[in-house]
């Protein structure tokens, strides 16, 4: 086995370690992302309940225009960098737009993930092949930081899809910090947003007709099995979505409906669960105008404009470094 494989199952198996002891049980969403996992999240995407993605593309079809004039201030041109680039496809209703219209810039994809990237990038030859790309593979800060050695023209960093929320509060500002230091005055961040809505809206959302988003869940709970020799019995959780309309956070977890042990073997420990105790596996926090504003001022931006869809929705707003 290649050495960076059993490091990541290492580290795999000591956050589960940890969060299976921990009380309440939790284990972290990142985990949902393996092949299989991608695979889901962009059926997740696809689907009616999950008005998320069509939102921010609905922004971004209606609202290019408005988005280039913001981006562009007085400067002659900036440097686009995109967090999580992903396989690009709403951003390039963004590019295209900005390549008919002359905009002189330069895109910046950064990625955890190599392959990824490979594929963006030959996507982007074959179809904007006038476009200038300088992909970066990393971490997000490590990738950020280095960008910023070579700061010659305005930075406007794009966070999309409502990544945000898969931090909690304390985490995203934290993260937004961090962001503002990598960047200089007049730079800006362009955040996704999901707004607070109607609380069924939401629960459809991460509780789909199709069981695509349980299967997303329960793939955690798999990739255990597979990866950690793990023998939970996927039919003994329940996925259990909630969201709370006070604080606007949405939660999954995986209930077990019996009392149950389960070994792990890689961890080389039996974790118990009494009837209906839950594993919290995410939290995608919902926003109100009022958290967004308060955001970017506690992280030495000031905020430029928000754009939203026909539905409200969802928010896309941008953002100035102080
Ligand atoms: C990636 N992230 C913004 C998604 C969300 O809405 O929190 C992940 C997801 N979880 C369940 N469905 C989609």
């Amino acid at each position: 086995m290649p050495e960076t494989t059993t490091e990541a199952i290492r580290v795999f198996a000591a956050d589960v370690k940890e969060g299976l002891n921990t009380f309440p049980k939790r284990l972290p969403s990142k985990y949902f992302y393996d092949e299989k996992g991608d695979e889901l999240f962009q059926k997740i995407m696809g689907l009616e309940e999950y008005y998320l993605t069509r939102s921010e593309y609905q922004i971004f079809q209606n609202q290019k225009e408005d988005i280039l004039n913001a981006f562009m201030g007085d400067s002659g041109g900036f440097k686009l960098i995109e967090l999580g680039a992903g396989d690009g496809t709403k951003t390039k209703v963004l590019l295209k737009y900005f390549l008919s219209q002359k905009a002189n810039f330069i895109y910046s994809p950064i990625d955890i993930s190599g392959n990824v990237l490979e594929q963006l990038g030959n996507d982007l030859r074959q179809n904007l092949p006038e476009i200038k790309v300088e992909a970066q593979q990393g971490d997000y800060f490590k990738a950020l930081a280095a960008l910023n050695k070579n700061h010659t023209c305005k930075e406007v960093v794009l966070f999309l899809g409502s990544n945000i929320g898969n931090f909690d509060n304390l985490e995203a500002l934290g993260f937004l910090n961090q962001l503002s230091s990598n960047l200089s005055k007049g730079d800006m961040l362009f955040v996704g947003f999901d707004l607070m809505k109607d609380p069924d809206k939401i629960l459809a959302a991460y509780n789909d007709s199709e069981g695509v988003t349980r299967e997303f869940n329960m793939n955690l709970l798999k990739r255990i099995n597979n990866e950690l020799g793990g023998n939970f019995n996927i039919d003994k959780f329940r996925h259990v979505p909630t969201y709370d309309p006070i604080t606007g956070e949405t939660k999954s977890h995986l209930v077990s409906t019996e009392e149950q042990d389960v070994f792990i073997d890689e961890i080389g420990e039996t974790f118990h669960f009494n009837a209906w105790e839950a594993i919290h596996t995410e939290v995608s926090q919902k926003y109100s105008y009022r958290m967004i504003r308060e955001f970017a001022e506690k992280s030495g931006f000031e905020l430029v404009q928000n754009f939203t869809d026909t539905e409200e929705n969802y928010v896309n707003s941008l953002w100035q470094k102080l």
